[in-house]
């Protein structure tokens, strides 16, 4: 079966020698080599001010507490998403204020946000669902005109670009998730990209219970609350080996991507995603609208194709009751969605392959 997603490990030559010296240097905790996956990511990612945590879900809560979220605030969030996104929301104490999608993408609908805005809202969580940026030229419109920091959770859009640069740049917060499954694991990880050099300090406290690194503890004095959210020097050192050939990895997801996007295009029974203007997707799942969509995937199934929806709609769980309302769009995406293998392991051979099962018919 080819299956919808993978991890991907560096080969064990590379990796574990310098993972065995890390494990026995008598420094496993957050040091230099973290300093060192930081600055490193800075350099692919283009943003100076990133912060390494111990997951993606960390990343969302460090960029809900800077973004001053707190408990009977506002949050404008997707229901199409993986549920981290949102239950790092109602930690806070938060409601989680659903917006609407745009049907070309998925993607949380500007002008349904616009709509949601009210003096309670202090945030809105935009993700870039299945590796498509997000409509950026739209959102940043909206932090700059009502003074309500967007977070761009990219957890699913590592080394996507809008106007050619990788998204981490864009908004006041954007976070990325290390965990088993992204197109870049440190087993689990994450990091949050800050706009503000301010915050970025803050962010460091914020990481570790509240303590200044540096000093001793008898000269700190905690004065906000912090969580235990660091990255340690084991995660660090697979990120380092991972970011070596993460440029080739992402080429790949893109190459399989929009070989698709032309393959299957035109095809009966079957509606192509329309990214937005000068955005680049990284294709982490390559995701579709599909007619009798349980046919389809028995019949990817059958010829051996791993094909799903992968996520539920977050707003049918029972914790989010109180913000049930309104998603037309969301409705409709929800009976035709679909999302078909595209990553590093897909090869020219199994691609064309799908394209064929997929131009038979189902
Ligand atoms: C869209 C999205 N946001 C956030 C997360 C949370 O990341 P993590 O699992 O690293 O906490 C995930 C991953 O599960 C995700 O898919």
């Amino acid at each position: 079966m080819i299956p919808l997603i993978k991890t991907l490990m560096p080969p064990k030559e590379k990796l574990m020698p310098k993972l065995e010296s890390i494990l026995y240097s008598g420094y496993i905790a957050q040091g230099e080599v973290v300093d060192e996956f930081e600055n490193e990511f800075s350099k692919f990612n283009g943003n100076k001010n990133c912060l390494s945590v111990n997951s993606g879900s960390s990343a969302l809560h460090v960029a809900l507490i800077l973004a001053g979220v707190k408990k009977g605030d506002e949050v404008i969030s997707t229901p199409i998403t993986a549920e981290p996104t949102n239950t790092v929301i109602s930690q806070t104490g938060a409601k989680i204020i659903w917006g609407d999608i745009d049907l070309n993408t998925g993607n949380l609908c500007p002008d349904s946000v616009i709509s949601k805005i009210t003096d309670k809202t202090k945030a809105i969580m935009a993700v870039d669902y299945a590796g498509m940026p997000i409509n950026i030229e739209r959102f940043q419109e909206i932090e700059k005109k009502y003074g309500i920091p967007i977070i761009q959770d990219s957890a699913h859009a590592f080394g996507a670009t809008y106007k050619g640069r990788k998204l981490g740049n864009h908004f006041k917060y954007t976070t990325f998730s290390f965990q088993a499954i992204k197109h870049m694991t440190t087993v689990d990880g994450g990091m949050v990209c800050i706009k503000d050099d301010e915050e970025f300090e803050k962010a460091k406290l914020i990481r570790w219970f509240g303590i200044k690194k540096g000093i001793s503890r008898l000269e700190n004095n905690i004065h906000l609350q912090g969580y235990k959210y660091h990255m340690n020097n084991i995660n660090a050192t697979v990120g380092l080996v991972q970011l070596e050939t993460i440029d080739q990895v992402i080429s790949q997801y893109i190459e399989n991507g929009k070989y698709y996007d032309k393959a299957l295009s035109g095809v009966k029974g079957l509606e192509l995603m329309n990214y937005y203007p000068d955005s680049q997707p990284s294709y982490w799942l390559y995701t579709l609208k599909v007619e009798r969509r349980d046919d389809f995937i028995k019949m990817m199934v059958d010829n051996g194709v791993m094909a799903s929806e992968l996520h539920k709609r977050n707003d049918l769980h029972s914790i989010f009751v109180d913000s049930k309302c309104e998603l037309p769009n969301v409705d409709e995406f929800e009976q035709k969605w679909v999302h078909i293998p595209c990553g590093w392991w897909v090869t020219k051979k199994d691609r064309e392959f799908i394209v064929s099962c997929i131009k038979k018919g189902w």
